[in-house]
């Protein structure tokens, strides 16, 4: 299987949510999402268990993510990456591998938790190197903002975990200001990065001497 196996399953004028061969697509420009029924996690489209299921955000061609559902068979992994030339890798990964526990969204990160996934429905949540938008113009662009902490707030578990990892100071102080206003999210102390995987840029900043930035939140939502 190779990434160009995949075919990107309808045209521009006829795109609709759709699971088929355990990716999910989510379009683009698109103002029907909420009509679309998302089948729960156990149905057999998706994991066909109740595992946990643990989500990474901006998966790229989805190495870190690929090896954590490989380690981490009672787990059940979604891997989101909006561009779907990055998709067709980490779907070729997945199946040469023969993984049942990796499902994969083929879409926007935010328009995907909002529409798509139910409170308390993830137990755990990663961003590993998400473009930073380094220019102050496009700084909007930057997904870890508040919108995006509230969503993830609101579908991952109470002490449900929140990781982020970058090279990018500028945008590390930023997601600390997003999470220390938010009451739901404490701050976990986080010990350097010993087993947390790799990934393409991970090893792409380490080799250009960048320092790796890694933030560790709880969900404190609903406790005493
Ligand atoms: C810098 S790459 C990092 C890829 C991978 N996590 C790694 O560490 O090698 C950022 C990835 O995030 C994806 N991305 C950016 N914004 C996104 C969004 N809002 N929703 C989903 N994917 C997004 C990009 O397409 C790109 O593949």
């Amino acid at each position: 299987m190779r990434p160009k196996d995949l075919k990107f399953p309808f045209s521009w004028e006829k795109r609709h949510p759709l699971i088929s061969k355990g990716v999910l697509y989510v379009p683009e420009y698109y103002k029907n999402h909420d009509q679309f029924l998302m089948p729960p996690f156990e149905d057999a489209s998706l994991f066909g268990n109740d595992q946990k299921v643990f989500i990474e955000f901006c998966s790229g061609n989805g190495e870190w993510i690929f090896n954590k559902a490989l380690e981490n068979p009672k787990i059940n992994w979604i891997a989101v990456e909006m561009q779907f030339k990055r998709v067709r890798k980490i779907f070729s990964k997945r199946e040469n591998a023969g993984l049942s526990n990796l499902f994969i969204v083929a879409g926007e990160a935010l328009t995907f938790m909002r529409s798509y996934l139910k409170d308390d429905s993830c137990h755990a949540a990663y961003v590993n190197f998400p473009d930073p938008w380094p220019k102050d113009r496009h700084a909007k662009h930057r997904l870890i903002r508040e919108s995006f902490a509230l969503e993830l707030g609101r579908i991952l578990a109470p002490f449900g975990t929140a990781e982020f990892v970058t090279d990018d100071l500028t945008y590390a102080k930023q997601m600390m200001g997003v999470m220390a206003k938010l009451p739901i999210w404490s701050n976990v102390e986080k010990l350097p990065f010993d087993n947390y995987g790799t990934s393409f840029f991970e090893r792409l900043w380490r080799q250009k001497g960048r320092v790796i930035n890694h933030l560790k939140y709880s969900n404190q939502k609903n406790v005493n």
